[in-house]
């Protein structure tokens, strides 16, 4: 073996480099929670260009067996999610233990997509759609897998709605013949469309259902844009519920649209890509009544659920159909092409090679219980509520969901007077200060067509003090008092 192979596999250099790596994360841990008027940034905003430059001078600089330094420097160049400041994208804070089990799983790195070599983790994916299949009501029969994210988990359970729900044998035999459709709210998130389209259904593979003064799909039109679209030869296949929408962060209705399905025999999907853990607690389940009649539900892990990316539950309510999606040959990997053999993983996952991600999800159930998401996740919601009152006694802020459903608050600056386009100014002004400045990151979205400020609380460590502060560092970043003097 070369000098190089043995160094790069050294046990103890591992050990040595491993505990260093653990010292400095938990002390940046550590910073991160010490209260946050002493934090460093959320994020040191460099441009695409400059960070391109300071990169490409570093691996010029190859071989560099500073590790240390590499890790310090990737902490500076990278996005605080365990800072109190961040409100931004909706990804995970990740728990300390879920990495360290990652860090266990990346570096056994068996490899999912058969039972022979993915084995224990194998195991793992159907413990974890189980439960989640009991928690919505699904009794034993549930069955389910982990896949590489919402987006993907989406159309594979589309895919299987279509296999399911047409007579033909797309799988076999393309898609062709009549145009079909699935119903979603105006306001489901855009992978719902995409996956359509990656269906070969085109942007008329998804009919947009109008959303009510909450943002929730609204029942009363459903019926409606149902009639249509049959008047206009297309066949809808099924709904597709946000549980709930990326924008607002509303629940759609479950039980009427379920009741709705069940009456046209449709087939119901819930997208619980980001708010499906309500499942886990007694107090906010109450968003999800209905579920237990769906046909197929995501959720991701990687959201509230504290483990880091990806990794998405997809659950299917009635057995088989978790097998209809994907039916392909493949002597090498198993022998029986027919046959529901549950741990050949590969069967019903659009990935083969997969990462070991059950390990970090079973890590964090087993360690702490349920109880734990629960509770990061009734937090995240109490946030969101306790930062729409500040906003809404404020008198400067406005907000189009008086009070959210989840932990996503959308909310903008406005002075009586002010034109539309002057507010989206404005705004958008806002944020971009926000970025460049690093105390705080926060994002934007449209609404109705309208933008405004978005924070999505994924931090339980942030308070009502560091909410409270964004309201203020927004007024100052635009020289509030100047701006309502409003010069146009
Ligand atoms: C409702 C919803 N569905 C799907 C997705 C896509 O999930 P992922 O980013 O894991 O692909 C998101 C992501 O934010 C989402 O909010």
């Amino acid at each position: 073996m070369t000098d190089i192979l043995a160094q790069a596999y050294d046990p103890e250099h591992f050990r040595w480099q491993g505990h260093q790596l653990v010292d400095h994360l938990a002390d940046y841990l550590a910073g991160m929670y010490s209260g946050s008027d002493s934090l460093e940034k959320v994020l040191h905003y460099a441009s695409p260009e400059e960070l391109y430059q300071r990169w490409k001078d570093d691996l010029a600089q190859a071989p560099n067996p500073d590790l240390p330094a590499y890790f310090e420097a990737i902490l500076h160049d990278t996005i605080h999610m365990h800072h109190p400041k961040y409100m931004g994208h909706q990804t995970s804070n990740v728990a300390p233990t879920a990495a360290l089990a990652g860090l266990a799983g990346e570096l056994l790195d068996p490899g999912m997509g058969v039972y022979e070599q993915g084995t224990a983790g194998v195991v793992f994916e159907r413990l974890i759609t189980e439960a989640l299949g009991r928690e919505m009501g699904w009794g034993e029969a549930t069955e389910g897998f982990l896949t590489s994210g919402g987006t993907l988990g989406n159309l594979t359970a589309m895919l299987c709605a279509r296999q399911v729900m047409i007579e033909r044998d797309v799988w076999e035999n393309g898609f062709e013949g009549r145009q079909c459709a699935f119903l979603a709210s105006s306001e489901a998130h855009y992978s719902i469309g995409r996956a359509a389209k990656v269906m070969g259904m085109g942007s008329r593979g998804v009919v947009p259902v109008p959303v009510n003064e909450r943002f929730q799909m609204d029942i009363s039109r459903l019926e409606e844009c149902y009639q249509r679209a049959e008047n206009q030869g297309v066949k809808i296949i099924g709904v597709v519920a946000s549980s709930c929408a990326t924008a607002t962060g509303s629940y759609d209705p479950l039980d009427e649209i379920a009741g709705f399905c069940e009456a046209k025999k449709l087939w119901l999907h819930v997208d619980g890509a980001h708010g499906a853990c309500v499942i886990f607690s007694k107090k906010l389940k109450y968003l999800l009544k209905g579920i237990e009649r769906a046909d197929s539900v995501i959720l991701d892990f990687h959201k509230m659920l504290m483990v880091p990316k990806l990794v998405t539950a997809v659950a299917f309510r009635r057995p088989g159909h978790s097998y209809q999606t994907f039916a392909q040959k493949a002597s090498y990997l198993w022998d029986k092409d027919e046959g529901h053999e549950w741990y050949n993983l590969a069967k019903r996952t659009f990935e083969l090679t997969k990462s070991f991600m059950s390990v970090r999800v079973y890590a964090l159930w087993r360690t702490y219980g349920t109880q734990l998401f629960a509770e990061n996740v009734e937090t995240l919601y109490d946030l969101a509520r306790t930062f729409a009152r500040l906003i809404a006694s404020s008198g400067d802020f406005e907000m189009p969901v008086a009070v959210p459903e989840s932990n996503i608050v959308c909310f903008r600056f406005f002075q009586i007077g002010w034109s539309e386009k002057k507010t989206e100014r404005v705004n958008a002004e806002i944020r971009e200060k926000l970025v460049m400045d690093g105390e705080y990151f926060i994002v934007q979205t449209r609404v109705q067509g309208k933008l405004y400020l978005r924070t999505t609380l994924m931090n339980p460590f942030t308070t009502e003090r560091e909410l409270a502060g964004l309201l203020e560092k927004i007024r100052n970043v635009i020289g509030y008092s100047e701006l309502g003097m409003g010069n146009e």
